[in-house]
């Protein structure tokens, strides 16, 4: 029996006080939380709350490169598995990667390629799994952001981390960080990566229509953002190094009681 639940977008997206539907200022993010190290079995990982996304990164490698064929003589390769669980999203997403699922994959690759020294690793590959178990708007973008924190979480070694966020246009306003809803109901979608180390951009996608002006406009939103977002990048490796510091201490002063007695 088909669906019966239309999807049904609200006529404005901006309430009686100005503010975005869930509160939100124009210029404002979701609130972000970010966690490195949450995987025992892989080499690095990381998870982030980004608004309701909820999104794992796994780093393996470097190391063989299955199926055989695919290995570079010359250099390393870079493989990203972007995946939606099936109960992700209000309508039950098929287990088979899609086509969304295989573009986002590729761009998220070349957004991560250009901080790694790929060219260091001749024959083998570094694989980024991407698991979004709950998605509600830009999580090309989170996705982008988690597997550069569990990239450096492996300790691969990296020109820089990277960072992505969306703006966009929503009932003619520009604003910064999409919800689902405003990437749905909106008027256009403008994700955009940024590498740190040359203070480049990595991806630049668009989606809708847009002046000039307003796409200046809403990169210097994206630029303020990003810088943001790049903080909390940093402070969540700092906060699993200052973890381990703490539990080295502890122990050095177990021993030293040890020793004592
Ligand atoms: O997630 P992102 O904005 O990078 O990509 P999108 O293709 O523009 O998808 C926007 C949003 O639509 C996703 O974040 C999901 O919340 C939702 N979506 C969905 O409900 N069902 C799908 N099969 C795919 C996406």
């Amino acid at each position: 029996m088909p669906l019966i639940i239309k999807d049904e977008y609200p006529e404005k997206l901006f309430r009686e006080d100005g503010k975005r539907l869930d509160g939100r200022e124009k210029n404002e993010l979701r609130p972000i939380k970010m966690e490195v190290g949450v995987l025992k079995n892989a080499d690095g990982s990381a998870y982030l709350e980004w608004g309701n996304n909820k999104i794992f990164a796994a780093v393996y490698g470097p190391r063989d490169v299955h199926p055989h064929h695919l290995a570079k003589p010359d250099r390393g390769i870079l493989r990203v598995f972007y995946r939606m669980a099936t109960y992700s999203v209000f309508e039950r997403k098929r287990p088979a990667p899609g086509r969304r699922e295989k573009e986002i994959s590729m761009v998220i690759s070349d957004c991560l390629e250009p901080v790694l020294f790929l060219e260091l690793y001749p024959g083998t590959s570094f694989e980024v799994f991407i698991e979004v178990i709950d998605a509600d708007g830009g999580t090309r973008c989170a996705s982008t952001t988690v597997a550069a924190l569990a990239l450096a979480d492996a300790g691969v070694p990296m020109r820089s981390l990277v960072t992505s966020v969306a703006c966009g246009k929503i009932d003619g306003e520009l604003v910064v960080d999409l919800s689902g809803i405003e990437d749905k109901a909106g008027e256009a979608d403008l994700p955009c990566a940024m590498t740190w180390f040359n203070d480049q951009l990595s991806l630049l996608q668009f989606d809708g229509e847009m002046t000039l002006d307003e796409m200046n406009t809403s990169m210097d939103l994206a630029s303020e953002a990003l810088k943001k977002i790049y903080e909390m990048q940093l402070n969540a490796l700092k906060e699993k190094y200052l973890a381990v510091r703490e539990e080295v201490n502890q122990s050095q002063e177990i021993e030293n009681i040890g020793g004592d007695e």
